[in-house]
């Protein structure tokens, strides 16, 4: 694996090896300390971002690697110059070992990949593409469910452009038996072509779905317009199972109530968790760690 660009370009076996060795780290995460300790990563961020941007710097610093960082990139990077993606992507290939980027542009990644000389990992791309949160929700529902094989999931909320659900869904498309339901308000519909059955309230979803996947109103990217989303609050969990797991990328603002919090099956914090030991992983693919 050259790059980590999406969770298309990825293989099934390549999903698999990653997870299998973030399982690895979770266990004992000291044993990868210097992993990658001959390593310098850049962190290059368009967007904001609280998780992404702190979790792999957490995961560089914890395989031993180096980090160099820039944050409100449009401003303080020499994009606010008009600098191009594709030669501030050259610029990093001579500074880092790596470099993760979050830009606002769906094709960001690629086309910083086409000129990179060191490994891309997209870190949410426009309303595309969020790998490596897939593979950390992947993990997450790996740790509990036990298989990513015949999982039945519900992505919610705003499925037009946050990108989190339209990468987690091509990324279990790779596993046998997927059914998948797509709970939207209008102007936010899932326009993914891996097939999926729309419904249009909690009724309709099957009460023993093992995954309810809840995602915010993506405001930056409506251009004024708003939108009612579906909410998720103790009433409506107790329409499911207690084998029914409740995840969300993060940040939320009222689409999961905060009385849910408490719930068993109300994962997302832990989730966020998870992040530093899938990136360690997608870390240490990439650049070739040594225990
Ligand atoms: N889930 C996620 O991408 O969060 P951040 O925007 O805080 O990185």
């Amino acid at each position: 694996m050259k790059h980590f660009l999406s969770t298309e370009e990825i293989s099934k076996e390549e999903l698999e090896k990653l997870l299998v060795l973030a399982f690895e780290i979770s266990k004992n995460p000291k044993k990868f300390k210097k992993a990658l300790d001959d390593k310098i990563v850049a962190t290059f961020f368009f967007e904001p971002s609280t998780r992404t941007r702190l979790s792999f710097e957490s995961a560089i610093l914890r395989v031993g690697a180096k980090v160099i960082s820039t944050e409100n990139a449009n401003t303080s990077s020499s994009a606010a110059k008009s600098e191009s993606i594709e030669d501030t992507a050259r610029m990093l290939s001579g500074y880092a070992d790596a470099f993760v980027m979050r830009n606002g542009d769906d094709d960001s990644a690629h086309r910083a990949a086409r000129v990179s000389t060191i490994p891309v990992i997209n870190g949410g791309s426009g309303s595309a593409q969020h790998p490596s949160q897939s593979l950390l929700d992947a993990f997450t529902i790996f740790k509990h469910k036990g298989r990513l094989d015949n999982l039945k999931i519900c992505v919610l909320g705003d499925l037009k452009k946050g990108r989190t659900a339209n990468s987690l869904v091509r990324l279990l498309s790779k596993f046998e038996g997927l059914q998948v339901f797509s709970f939207a308000p209008k102007g936010c519909e899932f326009n993914c072509e891996i097939p999926h059955t729309v419904v249009k309230s909690f009724d309709e979803i099957p009460h023993d779905v093992d995954v309810l996947y809840q995602t915010r109103f993506q405001r930056e990217r409506h251009d004024g317009k708003n939108a009612v989303l579906p909410i998720i609050d103790k009433k409506v969990m107790e329409r499911f199972s207690k084998d029914t797991l409740l995840l969300h990328p993060l940040p939320r603002n009222d689409e999961i109530s905060t009385d849910v919090d408490d719930d068993p099956r109300a994962l997302y914090f832990e989730q966020a968790h998870n992040g530093v030991f899938a990136r360690m992983a997608i870390l240490i693919t990439l650049l070739g760690g040594k225990k």
